[in-house]
């Protein structure tokens, strides 16, 4: 079993961006600015914005995080949204989700200038992903197709089962590992809360990418021998025995289902980091297109 460790890829990803930044930043460039959008307290949800807001000062970024109260109104954010799609020093920006229930996710995404829209969520460049026309890919999903490729695992014709249907991580990646690019190829199966027998199918699968949000659902009788194994879960679990009271698990029974597989990422230290360094990508590219570097 090799471990695929996302933390280490993470941090090289980080140096070749900032010997970009620096590069744009000699030769009389601007540096790439993100704005990260934060509603509410949500602690999961702060963790994940303070983690994007560090790494692009570690990169050479210039970052702004705008924080609300949880009450908001819907009205008030559009507008925020509008001001930093106008706001020619801002290269590119996320609303961190989820939003609180008054606030639809939707109108919000869709009042983001596709242009700056880093997170690659709003309609248009979805679609665009769809017809492998450039973009900015989601986040996690353009991660975990850079650790598959960092790490020189075949897809080509493999069985790839993905579980989990969400907008941001299950259906954009099981769209992406059936593109006919280096990273795809696949076969594609797409599991969710209403597939029958969903151990049926996870134990078909050559490379299974688990993305439901469910503490250590997968256990070692789902999966075949020799199996590459995505997690993405990263759920809370209370622990009395750790200083903050709860203890990260992944979507996956780590210790049992290693034994089997031939890669598999660690939670955390996996998928997350390059989530992270997947938004400084495409923040970068954007920055790169607005001052017309190619
Ligand atoms: N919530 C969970 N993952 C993400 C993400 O990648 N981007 C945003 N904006 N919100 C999230």
């Amino acid at each position: 079993m090799q471990l695929i460790d996302g933390k280490k890829t993470s941090g090289e990803v980080k140096i070749e961006i900032a010997k970009e930044v620096k590069e744009i930043v000699d030769k009389g460039g601007k540096a790439p600015h993100l704005v990260a959008v934060l509603v509410g307290e949500d602690g999961a949800s702060k963790t994940y914005v303070g983690s994007k807001v560090r790494s692009c000062e570690e990169v050479g970024f210039k970052s702004t995080l705008l924080k609300f109260d949880a009450d908001i109104s819907e009205e008030k954010l559009l507008e925020t949204v509008e001001q930093l799609n106008n706001d020619d020093d801002v290269d590119g920006f996320i609303v961190q989700l989820p939003l609180p229930k008054h606030i639809s996710e939707l109108k919000v995404t869709e009042a983001i200038d596709p242009n700056k829209d880093v997170d690659g969520f709003h309609p248009t460049n979805l679609g665009k992903m769809v017809l492998d026309l450039p973009t900015f890919l989601p986040a996690t999903p353009f991660g975990i197709i850079q650790l598959l490729e960092r790490y020189g695992i075949e897809t080509s014709g493999k069985h790839c089962v993905v579980v989990g249907r969400s907008h941001i991580v299950g259906t954009p990646m099981s769209i992406l590992m059936a593109r006919k690019t280096k990273i795809g190829n696949c076969t594609v199966t797409l599991t969710h809360s209403r597939t029958k027998d969903i151990k049926a199918e996870t134990l078909r699968a050559d490379i299974l990418i688990v993305a439901l949000g469910r503490a250590e659902f997968v256990t070692a009788d789902m999966v075949k021998d020799g199996v590459v194994v995505i997690d993405v879960g990263i759920t809370r679990v209370p622990d009395a025995s750790k200083k903050r009271g709860y203890a990260l698990k992944g979507d996956v029974k780590f210790d049992e289902v290693a034994e089997k597989a031939s890669f598999i990422t660690p939670v955390p230290g996996g998928v997350g980091p390059m989530t992270v360094v997947s938004l400084l990508k495409n923040t970068l590219l954007s920055a790169k297109r607005r001052q017309g570097i190619n």
